[in-house]
C-alpha cells in the first residue's frame, strides 16, 4: 500500500473552475457576494477538511454566514462514527427543504463520511430530491469541479468512492481559529477495529512528507497561532511509506523546535504503537503539551481482543504507567465503548477498574453502535440497550468522582494557560497545558494569549481560578 503513496498539486484544472465560478455564482446571488454556510459534524478531520471546502469556497468568492435562510451554497460535512452522528444529519437535512422552496437557486451539498457509504448514498439520493450535490471524503480536491457542474447542469452530481490513495497539497484553507489551529499529518486508517466504520470511509492510512507539515506548521506560527495540533487517526504509526524515514516522535519534535512561543498537541495516539520515544519526546520539550489523548475501548483483555485493538490492558497500563513516570503533570485522556456485542456486566466491571487505576481527566464514552459493513456488527449482540445504559451511568458516575477528585488537587496551584474565549457569564475561558478548563475574571483583549493563574476553587470538574 504504502509504495503507491503519491503526493498530488491540486491540478489547475480546479483553480480554472474557481475562477469561473467566481462570476457564475455572483449571478447565482442576484448580483451579491454569494453566502455559503458550511457545517461540521465528527471528527476534527472533519473539521480541517471542512476548512479546506471553506477556503476553496472564499477562492470562489463566497462570505459565510450560520444562517440557513441566507445562504446559496450550504454543505454538510457528515461523520458516519455512530448511528447518533448519522441520525442528526438526516433531521438537520430534512429541515433545509423549506429553504430551498422558498429559494430555488440555494445548492445544498453533502460531503465527508456519512457519504462514503454507498447505501447511505442511496438514501439521501432517493429520499432528499433537493440535495444537489453529494460527494465523499475522497473527493474533496475536486470540490470546485463539482460546484461548478451542479450549477451549470442543473444535474444532480454524485461523486463518491475512489480512493485512488493519493495526498493532495496546496488546497486553500480558510481556518476557523486566529490562534488555534489543526495541522493534518496523515490521512485514512488502517487499523480496522472491529467496531469502526472510519478505515472504510476514509481510505488507506497515508502521511504527508514531514517538509510539507513543517511548512505549514512554521507559516502558522508566523500568522500568530499559538497552539497547533497535529492531527491522524492512528498519529504513532505516523511516516510508513515514507522515503523520508520520519517516526512520530521526530516530527512532533521537529514542529515543536520552530522557533516562537506556542503549544504543540496531538491526537490520536494508538497504545498498540505508542512508544516510549513518544513520552520521551514529550517530558523532553516544553511546547509540547503534557496531555495525552489514549483511548482505551475496554478494560477486558476478552473485549479488547474482539475489538482487533492489539493491545491489552497490561501493555497499556505499562505505556500509561512509563508516561507518568516521566511526565510531570501529565494529564490523560481516553475514549471508551460500553456494550460492545458479547461484552457483559464482569467484562465492564474491568473497564471501570482501568478507569479507576489511570485516574483520567476526562474521557469521552460511547455505547456501541453497530456500523454497516464492520465486522462487529455481525457479532451476537444479547444484552438490551436500556442495559448498556445502566452501565453507562455507572461509569459517568465513576469518573465524575475521580475528575472532581483530580480537579480538587489543582487548587492552589499556579498554572500557564491559552485563553481561549468569553463564556456566557462574563468570564474568561483558558485552557492549561494537560488540557484543562479554567475560568477566571478578565478582559477579553487577553483572548489568545498566554497568561498565568491561579487556581482558587474547584467545583465538580470546573476550575475557577485568579489572574496572576
Ligand atoms: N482513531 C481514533 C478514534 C476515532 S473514532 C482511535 O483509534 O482512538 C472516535 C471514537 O469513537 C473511538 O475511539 C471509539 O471510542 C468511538 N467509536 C468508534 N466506532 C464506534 C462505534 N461503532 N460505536 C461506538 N463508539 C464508536
Ligand atoms: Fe477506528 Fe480503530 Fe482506526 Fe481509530 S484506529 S479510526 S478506532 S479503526
Ligand atoms: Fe466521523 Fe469520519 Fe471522523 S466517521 S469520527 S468524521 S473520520
Amino acid at each position: 500500500m504504502a509504495d503507491i503513496i503519491n503526493t498530488a498539486q491540486i491540478p489547475n484544472k480546479q483553480e480554472e473552475y474557481t475562477e469561473l465560478l467566481k462570476d457564475i455564482l455572483f449571478i447565482r446571488a442576484n448580483n451579491s457576494k454569494p453566502k455559503a454556510l458550511v457545517r461540521t459534524y465528527g471528527c476534527q478531520q472533519n473539521v480541517a477538511d471542512s476548512e479546506k471546502i471553506k477556503g476553496m469556497l472564499e477562492k470562489m468568492g463566497c462570505s459565510f454566514t450560520e444562517v440557513p435562510e441566507e445562504a446559496d451554497i450550504i454543505i454538510f460535512n457528515t461523520c458516519a462514527v455512530r448511528e447518533h452522528a448519522e441520525d442528526r444529519v438526516f433531521g438537520n437535512v430534512g429541515a433545509l427543504k423549506a429553504c430551498k422552496r422558498k429559494k430555488p437557486s440555494l445548492l445544498i451539498g453533502l460531503c465527508g463520511c456519512m457519504m462514503e457509504q454507498k447505501h447511505i448514498a442511496d438514501k439521501i439520493y432517493k429520499s432528499f430530491p433537493y440535495v444537489g450535490l453529494v460527494f465523499g471524503t475522497h473527493t474533496l480536491h475536486k470540490f470546485p469541479e463539482l460546484i461548478y457542474n451542479a450549477v451549470t447542469t442543473g444535474k444532480r452530481i454524485v461523486e463518491r468512492g475512489n480512493d485512488d490513495g493519493n495526498i493532495y497539497e496546496g488546497l486553500p484553507i480558510h481556518r476557523d481559529g486566529s490562534f488555534k489551529g489543526w495541522l493534518p499529518i496523515m490521512y485514512g486508517c488502517d487499523n480496522f477495529c472491529s467496531y469502526c466504520i472510519v478505515p472504510y470511509v476514509r481510505g488507506r492510512e497515508r502521511s504527508r512528507k514531514p517538509s510539507v507539515i513543517l511548512d505549514e506548521a512554521k507559516k502558522m506560527v508566523s500568522a500568530g497561532y499559538k497552539e497547533i495540533t497535529l492531527l491522524g487517526q492512528n498519529v504513532n504509526s505516523y511516516g510508513k511509506g515514507l522515503e523520508e524515514k520520519t517516526s512520530f516522535a521526530e516530527l512532533l519534535k521537529n514542529v515543536s523546535d520552530i522557533d516562537g512561543d506556542f503549544y504543540v498537541r496531538f491526537m490520536t495516539s494508538h497504545p498498540k504503537d505508542a512508544s516510549k520515544e513518544l513520552i520521551d519526546t514529550i517530558a523532553a520539550n516544553e511546547k509540547i503539551c503534557n496531555h495525552i489523548h489514549l483511548p482505551f475501548q475496554s478494560g477486558s483483555d476478552r473485549i479488547l481482543s474482539q475489538m482487533n485493538r492489539r493491545y491489552n490492558k497490561e501493555r497499556y497500563l505499562e505505556i500509561v504507567n512509563y508516561a507518568k513516570s516521566k511526565i510531570p503533570d501529565l494529564s490523560l485522556t481516553s475514549d471508551v465503548i460500553v456494550g460492545f456485542p458479547g461484552e457483559t456486566y464482569s467484562d465492564f466491571q474491568k473497564t471501570l477498574e482501568l478507569i479507576k487505576e489511570v485516574e483520567f481527566t476526562s474521557l469521552f464514552t460511547f455505547i456501541y453502535s453497530p456500523r454497516v459493513g464492520t465486522p462487529a456488527a455481525k457479532m451476537d449482540d444479547p444484552v438490551p440497550y436500556e442495559e448498556k445504559s445502566k452501565w453507562f451511568a455507572e461509569l459517568l458516575k465513576v469518573q465524575e468522582e475521580i475528575a472532581a477528585k483530580r480537579c480538587a488537587l489543582m487548587v492552589g496551584k499556579k498554572y500557564r494557560v491559552l485563553v481561549e474565549e468569553m463564556t456566557k457569564n462574563n468570564l474568561l475561558s483558558a485552557r492549561t497545558q494537560n488540557n484543562i478548563i479554567v475560568e477566571f475574571e478578565g478582559k477579553c483583549e487577553l483572548i489568545g494569549t498566554f497568561q498565568y493563574v491561579e487556581i482558587t476553587q474547584a467545583r465538580n470538574w470546573i476550575l475557577k481560578g485568579k489572574l496572576l
